[in-house]
């Protein structure tokens, strides 16, 4: 049995591989927990469990883990203890993603080795000033020197977009609004955009007709990541919107940990173990063992002191009737 689960592995319920013809044969899940996750938790993680989190996730077979912030520690205390993670992380952390937002954030990653960083913007004027300190135009201002700078040193280099699907300040967010902001993003330099449903208002035509729209301004699927926050129980749905229009990295976090303190309402992302379930009944490759993940996250859960919000998590991972027995 695998710590965590009731179940014994191999008698547990799975879900039977029934492929969807036309969607991605490969997904890439782009782990947050550590980061949108634990961002947004009042208890105190010390950071050895950070640590510990961060080599479990990397174990249980996702490939791309973000780690921490290199934000400012009074506007996010519970990351202040980024460097002292990274450190600890040694070698292993070097390839981890980190999110910088501006040149002081990137002159820490690059003290440290780092290769990986994330900008995130707003595609909305309120929440750039909230998040950021900065108005919407400033942003950039802010992300142009710090991407080149990036670039230069050969790093790589994420942006993120939030508020793609609704503001809980400005209301409705026009979607040629977004595509605007994106671009920006990317005429920077960045790699890849990852499109932020912060506030978890999205449904599944919205997120056909943004991805269209990011076509038609010359944005294709493979530049795309998904980044859907699950208030609304919509985020699968999303998912699956996304892999009909052909993108194929989704963010996600072990557990649903997460949320976004700077802006109301916003609650944990989708769950990588909810993710990870639709993808193998759907037949699409993943490479996360779902257990280990469950496992992990039944154990943070311990530390945070409540349970999961993920559904696959909750049937797998708290003490249940053993099947066969009432
Ligand atoms: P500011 O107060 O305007 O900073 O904050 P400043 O540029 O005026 O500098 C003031 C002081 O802060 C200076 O020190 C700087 O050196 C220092 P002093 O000269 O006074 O001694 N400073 C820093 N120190 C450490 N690290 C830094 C840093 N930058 C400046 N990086 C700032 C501007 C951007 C720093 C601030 O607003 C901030 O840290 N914001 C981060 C907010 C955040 O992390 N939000 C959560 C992540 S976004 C998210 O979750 C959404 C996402 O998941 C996608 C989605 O769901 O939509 C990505
Ligand atoms: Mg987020």
């Amino acid at each position: 049995m695998t710590a965590g689960s009731e179940y014994p592995v191999n008698q547990r319920p799975l879900p039977m591989v029934v492929p969807e013809p036309g969607l991605p044969e490969r997904v890439t899940i782009y782990e947050v927990g550590a980061r949108d996750g634990l961002q947004n938790e009042s208890a105190t993680i010390p950071v050895e469990v950070k640590e510990e989190l961060v080599r479990r996730l990397l174990a249980a077979g996702l490939t791309t883990v973000e780690a921490t912030s290199f934000v400012h520690p009074r506007w996010v205390p519970q990351l202040a203890d980024a460097a002292e993670l990274m450190t600890r992380l040694g070698d292993l952390g070097t390839h981890l993603p980190v999110l910088v937002p501006n040149e002081r954030g990137l002159d820490r990653a690059l003290e440290l080795g780092l290769r990986h960083v994330a900008v995130f913007g707003s595609a909305t004027e309120t929440f750039a000033q909230r998040n950021l300190n900065r108005s919407y135009d400033e942003q950039f201002a802010m992300f142009e020197p710090t991407v080149t700078r990036a670039l230069d040193a050969g790093l790589d280099v994420r942006a993120y977009v939030s508020m793609c699907f609704g503001d809980p300040w400005e209301g409705a967010v026009p979607i040629d609004q977004v595509v605007a902001a994106g671009r920006r993003l990317l005429d920077l330099g960045a790699s890849e955009l990852s499109l932020g449903d912060t506030i978890g208002t999205g449904t599944p035509g919205h997120v056909t007709a943004l991805v269209r729209a990011f076509g038609d301004a010359g944005v294709g699927p493979d530049r795309l990541a998904l980044h859907f926050h699950d208030t609304y129980g919509q985020a699968l749905g999303n998912v699956q919107a996304g892999l009909r229009a052909g993108v194929t990295t989704y963010d996600a976090s072990a557990g649903g940990l997460g949320g976004c303190p700077y802006a109301k309402s916003a609650t944990g992302n989708l769950a990588t173990e909810d993710l990870v379930w639709m993808l193998t009944g759907l037949g699409i490759e993943h490479g996360v063992d779902l257990d280990a993940v469950v496992a992990t996250s039944t154990w943070v859960a311990g530390h945070l002191g409540r349970p999961s919000p993920s559904a696959v998590v909750r049937a797998l991972g708290t003490p249940r009737l053993t099947p066969g027995r009432r």
